[in-house]
């Protein structure tokens, strides 16, 4: 089967679901297509701009600041780092499944579909940033490994890439089991935990707004390790330059509590 024919049946079949119920009601679609919505950005609001200026400085002092070649902000929600890196110059275009994300930035370039199967030619862009925990949503290794493929495939030689992932030890050590946080127009209602058996951080979210029937989301993330995520990038001929912890350029350690891989596509 040809590379392009094999892709679009791999479109055609869809990337997995992953298998955490909301609710014993609840119907198996794969969490990722439901929580991404209004509620993700309310609850996730500190997850803000003033962030993201932070994390383009430092892909700025990590990747460098030429900005000369296209760059895909990839799962790029509703475009934060994207608008950002616009206003700076770069040539930066946002991606993301979630069209309620994606329509909070009219204004900016951007593209909807999944990143198991990326909609782009190969080698056309220059930088491939994934902030904020977007890897690990599908159910298989498979799956997630493809995502780093295809991020390989669309990087020109040379190309940078910058992940940013949580650091498992960190998150499992400090698991939050139960919080109630209180928004505007809803209080939100959630339970997390580490499953050992799928190696993955769960979260479920139970929303109560007024008026309305109770609303249940999942989150489900598989908690790599750090070396399972160098040898996936490996495996997809990306090579790491460095690990940080943080954005403000920290060494990763077990503490940390991001795991920001930074590397580049061989020549
Ligand atoms: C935690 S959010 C991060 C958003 C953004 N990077 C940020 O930092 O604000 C994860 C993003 O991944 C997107 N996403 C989830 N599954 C996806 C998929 N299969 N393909 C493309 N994007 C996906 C979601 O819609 C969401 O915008």
């Amino acid at each position: 089967m040809s590379e392009r024919l094999a892709r679009s049946s791999r479109l055609e079949s869809g990337c997995g679901q992953a298998r955490v119920r909301a609710s014993r009601y609840h119907s198996f679609v794969a969490w990722y297509k439901e929580w991404f919505g209004a509620e993700y950005l309310e609850l996730y609001a500190h997850r803000n701009r003033g962030e993201a200026e932070t994390h383009i400085d430092f892909v700025e002092s990590v990747l460098g600041e030429d900005r000369s070649g296209a760059v895909l902000d990839l799962a790029c929600g509703a475009g934060r780092h994207t608008e950002i890196l616009r206003q700076r110059g770069f040539r930066a275009l946002g991606f993301d499944l979630s069209l309620t994300l994606l329509t909070q930035a009219p204004h900016l370039p951007r593209v909807a579909g999944d990143m198991c199967c990326l909609p782009f030619s190969d080698s056309i862009f220059s930088r491939v940033l994934n902030f904020f925990t977007s890897f690990g949503y599908f159910e298989s290794e498979e799956e997630n490994f493809r995502v780093l493929e295809e991020v390989a495939r669309i990087l020109r030689p040379g190309g940078g890439f910058l992940i940013d992932l949580f650091n498992r030890q960190q998150v499992v050590a400090n698991l939050v089991g139960q919080e109630h946080r209180k928004l505007e127009g809803y209080t939100a209602e959630i339970q997390r935990w580490f499953d050992a058996s799928t190696q993955r951080v769960n979260k479920r979210i139970r929303v109560h707004s007024p008026n309305r029937p109770v609303q249940t989301f999942v989150e489900s993330v598989r908690a790599y390790e750090k070396e399972e995520v160098l040898n996936g990038l490996e495996q997809a001929g990306l090579g790491v330059t460095a690990l940080y912890g943080s954005f403000l350029g920290e060494d990763f350690n077990s503490d940390s509590e991001r795991l920001i891989l930074v590397g580049s596509k061989p020549e």
